[in-house]
């Protein structure tokens, strides 16, 4: 589980790809084909159409959003080369609003990621604001998709950004002039000065946090730009205060970490060095010794095919140090059963010195392939089989040995945060019940503690045969729990928040 649950985006495998000008609803639609027509060859364009006008940045930051939102292309994926940027960002951009700008710069790279990133996070917020600042509901009900996605970067730019107010008017209402019609300039320029003015007056048209429980979780998750029903288990688990603390630690600039692969050989330092000659600032980490942590330049790490070649893994340390809960050994043969995308089975095979295996088990094949992929690049493909089944078939089915079983369990919780939206899924406790003849298991499971130390003691009592094997000599002592589970907080660590514990049944 990797998270109290953040809205952050990682690097992940993910099979949805947007088609360019899928979603472009003012652009015009082709005429379906009789048949016995052949739509004409089209001949490769030459890049005919740029404006220089336009500022890159939000041009290209308003088309990710476009295919993130109506795509299915993830952040992430978006900052790979050869994966939606570089020659290819053009050519969407370009079938999404009609002309292309001017090559990204690093800056304007740099200032991508953040509008792209920062809006995703802050949407429910920005779109409270907009909603609020419409002329009437219905209007912003109905707005075109490509209008809004201009709004939400202006709003973001100037509210969270700080950006100098009326450079970023001008600015975008000269985009939604040209990227749509004169009319949607206009109505750009009257919202964003309307948000110009209430913002110098301190006067922001936000939700107080009161009335019944109910009423203050919606104003929180405006506030703070999470789902309601988040912020509601969130103030029922932990309170008020630490609810809030966790909200705005998942708001702030995220950090990333990276693993170094030892499947390849590869040690922390030979990732320094090529941190190093990147000029990526970097921190190595306190927990783990694979990991480095970086706040900026992953954009550069992508560039520079690090992550494509197995040099390293964008990981959260919470994820590496559930890995240390399970602690793989040479030789061990482990169930992973809910693999995909693969983070902690890439990080197990790394970790048995080319002995032993890792049964990567998921429901979803294309999720499952491009694990297999990855661990190809990674060079740890030998060490890795993988199983296309629903675990609760498979279960039932197989007779299985293992000496470890990990089950990720989040998919226990319906999910749907943009982060864990593809984790989603249904495994149960009879699923666990079933696996056959292991010595071992590990859970990991969703956020609030109070509640997955619940459905564990619950299980115990069902299966005396299981105990908790306390994990302190596998984690560092401020992550473990006085029952002996592993937690990491995502405010005390700084890390994604994490559960697991880990049970061994006796033989
Ligand atoms: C939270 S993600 C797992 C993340 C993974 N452990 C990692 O560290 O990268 C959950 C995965 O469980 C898979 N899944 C959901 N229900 C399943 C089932 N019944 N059987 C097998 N896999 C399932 C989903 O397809 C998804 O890929």
């Amino acid at each position: 589980m990797a998270q109290l649950l953040s809205f952050r985006v990682y690097l992940s495998a993910e099979t949805q790809k947007a088609s360019p000008g899928s979603f472009k609803r003012t652009q015009k639609t082709r005429k379906p084909l009789t048949p016995g027509q052949r739509r004409p060859v089209t001949p490769v364009r030459k890049p005919q159409n740029l404006n220089l006008e336009v500022s890159p940045h939000r041009a290209v930051s308003a088309v990710r959003l476009m295919r993130i939102e109506f795509g299915g292309a993830f952040a992430d994926l978006l900052n790979e080369k050869g994966k939606g940027s570089g020659s290819n960002e053009m050519s969407y951009v370009e079938r999404t609003i009609g002309f292309r700008t001017r090559d990204l710069d690093d800056r304007d790279l740099r200032l991508v990621t953040d509008v792209v990133g920062g809006t995703i996070r802050w949407r429910r917020y920005l779109d409270h604001l907009i909603g609020s600042l419409c002329h009437n509901e219905r209007t912003f009900r109905n707005m075109e998709p490509l209008l809004l996605q201009i709004l939400r970067i202006g709003f973001y730019e100037i509210i969270k950004l700080d950006m100098p107010a009326y450079a970023v008017v001008d600015e975008n209402v000269r985009l939604a002039k040209i990227a749509l019609r004169p009319g949607a300039g206009d109505l750009v320029n009257g919202i964003l000065r309307k948000l110009v003015t209430l913002k110098e007056k301190d006067a922001l048209p936000l939700p107080k946090v009161e009335g019944d429980d109910r009423a203050q979780a919606r104003a929180l998750a405006t506030l703070h730009s999470h789902p309601v029903w988040m912020v509601r288990r969130w103030v029922k688990y932990l309170g008020l205060d630490e609810a809030t603390k966790l909200m705005t630690w998942n708001n702030t600039d995220p950090g990333f970490s990276l693993r170094a692969n030892m499947g390849r050989d590869i040690t922390r330092s030979d990732l320094v060095e090529r941190l190093n000659s990147l000029k990526v600032p970097h921190e190595l980490s306190l927990h783990l010794e694979e990991f480095v942590r970086i706040k900026t330049g992953l954009q550069m790490v992508v560039q520079a095919g690090l992550l494509k070649e197995g040099i390293c893994s964008v990981q959260d340390e919470s994820a590496g140090l559930v890995v240390s809960v399970v602690n793989p050994q040479p030789g061990d043969r482990i169930l992973d059963a809910c693999a995909a995308p693969g983070g902690k089975t890439l990080f197990m095979a790394s970790c048995l010195k080319r002995q032993g295996m890792i049964y990567a088990m998921d429901v979803n094949e294309g999720r499952l392939r491009i694990l297999g992929e990855t661990a190809k690049s990674h060079q740890v493909a030998g060490l890795i089989t993988t199983i296309h089944s629903d675990l609760r078939v498979f279960a039932e089915t197989k007779e299985v040995q293992y000496d470890k079983v990990l089950l990720d369990a989040r998919v226990l919780d319906s999910v749907s945060s943009p982060r864990e939206r593809t984790c989603a899924g249904t495994v149960n406790w009879r699923t666990w019940k079933n696996l056959q003849n292991y010595r071992m298991s590990f859970l990991i499971l969703p956020p609030n503690p109070e509640e997955n130390q619940g459905r564990v003691e619950a299980f115990l009592s069902r299966h005396p045969e299981f105990s908790v094997d306390p994990v302190d000599r596998l984690v560092p002592s401020s992550f473990v729990t006085s029952q002996g589970f592993f937690l990491s907080n995502p405010v005390k660590h700084s890390l994604d928040g994490a559960f697991a514990a880990r049970l061994v049944r006796a033989l």
